[in-house]
């Protein structure tokens, strides 16, 4: 469903005076602390909806920009079967974006301010989708690996303390344990298949797990965003954390695959009962978040070839509503 842009906040957040504000900041973070929804209409810290409006976008554009390396391989899918299986997944990021686009425009953005953003390469989107899908395996490790790691950073979003956010992440979720199922499924395939096929699954792997690992963002001692996310209930675990919960999870599943992980100081820690991994390479993560990665400038090209491609149809539509309104207004008259 579309939500209109609110241009404006709501009509509580008018300037106030500095001991009135303090009042309001106490009692939202009793309410965030007793677990409460904020909605939004309820007064909320600038610096709070700023952090969403950043978190959220973001997300979104990540859901959008993410449809095109696997759509790559929509024309080339092994069967019809694996065909219609991922028209559907890279449909369901599809709607996943739009889910997350209306959730920031309950907070004051408006979508088109947010696209502009996007196809400007002023937003920031999951580094993951800058790398390419040479081969049928990648649609596997994504599905497995990129949205294994998704489900990993999302489930906690499903509480997050603000409401619109939250009740989309728990749809959200629902679909990305289909994406996660289908991706290993399709890496068990080719695991149990012929010599080249166990190849494609490995060499799949093993451009795709320092990515996935990045996927969770800076290291804790490094992250700028952490501690006053924790504290407003928008982040309820750290990204090393939640990178290690993949790690834990993800590790004995290469095993059940018969794949090795391409990390040569990957280890079980008994003392902790966790796997330790090698260091990863933050270098080749800050470049791709800074625009060069392998696929960015493609990426960005075909999110503005479809963004031109579609003002035919919002012109039709805001011509269509036009029309509405005009013969609503004449049947009300
Ligand atoms: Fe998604
Ligand atoms: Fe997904």
């Amino acid at each position: 469903m579309y939500t209109q842009g609110l241009d404006s906040p709501g009509t509580v957040d008018l300037p106030a005076p500095a001991a009135d504000r303090q009042a309001l900041e106490r009692r939202f973070q009793a309410r965030v602390d007793a677990e409460e929804k904020i909605e939004p209409k309820d007064w909320m810290p600038d610096a709070y909806r700023q952090t969403l409006i950043r978190q959220i976008s973001q997300h979104a554009h990540s859901e959008i920009v993410g449809m095109l390396p696997e759509g790559n391989w929509i024309t080339r899918a092994p069967s019809l079967l694996r065909k219609s299986i991922l028209i559907a997944k890279v449909q369901d990021e599809g709607g996943h974006g739009l889910y997350l686009y209306s959730a920031a425009e309950t907070l004051g953005v408006s979508r088109d301010e947010m696209f502009q953003q996007l196809l400007a390469g002023t937003a920031k989107y999951s580094s993951i989708f800058n790398y390419p899908t040479p081969t049928w395996a990648d649609v596997g490790a994504i599905g497995w690996l990129v949205d294994g790691a998704a489900i990993m950073n999302q489930i906690p979003l499903c509480r997050c303390s603000y409401g619109p956010y939250s009740r989309a992440m728990i749809r959200v979720c629902k679909e990305e344990s289909f994406h996660q199922r289908q991706g290993f499924e399709i890496m068990l395939r080719l695991a149990r298949g012929t010599t080249a096929q166990q190849q494609m699954a490995q060499a799949a792997l093993n451009r795709w797990w320092w990515p996935s690992l990045m996927m969770f963002g800076p290291s804790d001692t490094d992250s700028t965003h952490n501690e006053q996310s924790t504290r407003w209930k928008i982040k309820r675990f750290t990204n090393d954390e939640l990178r290690q919960k993949f790690v834990d999870f993800t590790v004995p599943q290469a095993d059940f695959l018969g794949l090795k992980i391409p990390d040569p100081k990957l280890r079980w820690d008994e003392a902790s009962q966790h796997y330790r991994c090698g260091e990863i390479d933050w270098t080749e993560f800050k470049n791709v978040l800074k625009g060069h990665g392998p696929c960015n400038q493609e990426r960005l090209a075909a999110r503005r070839r479809a963004y031109e491609e579609g003002q035919w149809v919002r012109e039709a539509a805001l011509a269509h509503a036009a029309k509405q309104k005009l013969r609503t207004g004449r049947a009300a008259a």
